[in-house]
């Protein structure tokens, strides 16, 4: 079967700034892709680009088998867009909301699918309720709601539990599990580890460009990176002390324990080695995290953009 999303060497430029960068992303059917990187990187330029409300200057795909160029309008029929910022009418309720959104969509069975998805995404009690008095969590389950309303294909979310709580968002995701199982291919945008773990694969991009794809394994496995987990008192001093040292790329004190990575495995060591003996640390090789590779990441882009 072809990939829903599958767009090659995609750039965007902003008066003469490049901020989509030759991009290619792939994406199959009934798939959640996790699509990360830092703030500024081209993530919402780049979903924007896929469903048609931006056109590239160069490069090319296929969304749902449709030209993004030449197909936009069809193309934005078939996708849910969920905006990075909340961009349903605050002076309406949820369910006066949901009903523009059907009209806008010419819905053949408007309110019996305006029901469904009140009920789906457990806003029926508060239907009543203004958009604009909500809290984030219930705007988010809204603004899901209307997205999902016309019965798309293919979700496109951009950060859409940025600044929701853990509870709120673990429902969130589940919802988002949900679809996909039913069928729905999904794009998410997220800052949070926790979140791109709970992806089937994640495209990590900085500076308009793929860095990483991949399952997370094959991501962590990929970027070469050796990390060590100490553990005691003296965390802080030592983190400290190994800061810039040769073969020591990122340091970071977590609580208790800190985590100091790098890609030479032999410079890192050699680092570590004074900090591992009659200091009262305990030292042992863990896998990296997400957030240790992501941070990797970042570094490695920002030293080739230098
Ligand atoms: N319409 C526009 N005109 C000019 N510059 C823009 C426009 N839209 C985005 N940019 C710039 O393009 C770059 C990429 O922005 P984009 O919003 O795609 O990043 P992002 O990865 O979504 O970031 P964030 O994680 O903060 O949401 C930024 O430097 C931004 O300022
Ligand atoms: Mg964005």
């Amino acid at each position: 079967m072809a990939p829903v999303i599958d767009a090659r060497g995609l750039v965007k430029r902003f008066g003469g700034r490049t901020v989509v960068d030759g991009l290619t992303i792939r994406v199959e059917q009934g798939q959640i892709c996790g699509f990360l990187g830092p703030n500024g990187s081209g993530k919402t330029t780049t979903i924007r680009m896929l469903c048609g409300l931006l056109t590239p200057d160069a490069g090319s795909g296929t969304c749902l088998g449709l030209d993004i160029v030449r197909d936009a309008r069809a193309i934005k029929r078939q996708v849910g867009y969920m905006t990075q910022r909340f961009s349903l009418y605050e002076d309406l309720s949820i369910e006066e909301n949901l009903d523009f959104v059907a009209r806008l969509y010419a819905l053949p069975r408007r309110r019996e699918q305006v029901a469904q998805a009140l009920d789906r995404l457990g806003l029926r009690g508060r239907k009543d309720q203004l958009a604009g008095t909500l809290s984030g969590g219930w705007k988010q389950r809204l603004a899901l709601a209307a997205c999902i309303l016309h019965e798309p294909k293919l979700l496109l979310l951009d950060e859409p539990t940025a600044g929701v709580d853990p509870k709120a968002r673990r429902e969130f995701w589940d919802e988002i599990h949900g679809l996909a199982a039913a069928g729905m291919t999904v794009l998410v945008s997220t800052h949070y580890m926790d979140e791109a773990e709970r992806c089937h694969r994640i495209a990590y991009i900085a500076y308009g460009r793929l860095l990483a794809e991949g399952t997370i394994a094959e991501v962590v496995e990929r970027s070469g990176l050796v990390t060590w987990k100490a553990e005691g008192r003296g965390v802080d001093e030592a983190a400290r002390a190994l800061q810039g040292r040769p073969g020591v790329e990122m340091v970071a004190p977590f609580g208790a324990t800190l985590h100091a990575s790098g890609t030479d495995a032999a410079a890192l060591e050699a680092a570590i080695a004074p900090w591992r003996e009659g200091r009262g640390l305990s030292w042992e090789r863990i896998e990296p995290t997400l957030e240790d590779v992501f941070i990797h990441l970042m570094a490695e882009a920002r030293n080739d953009a230098a």
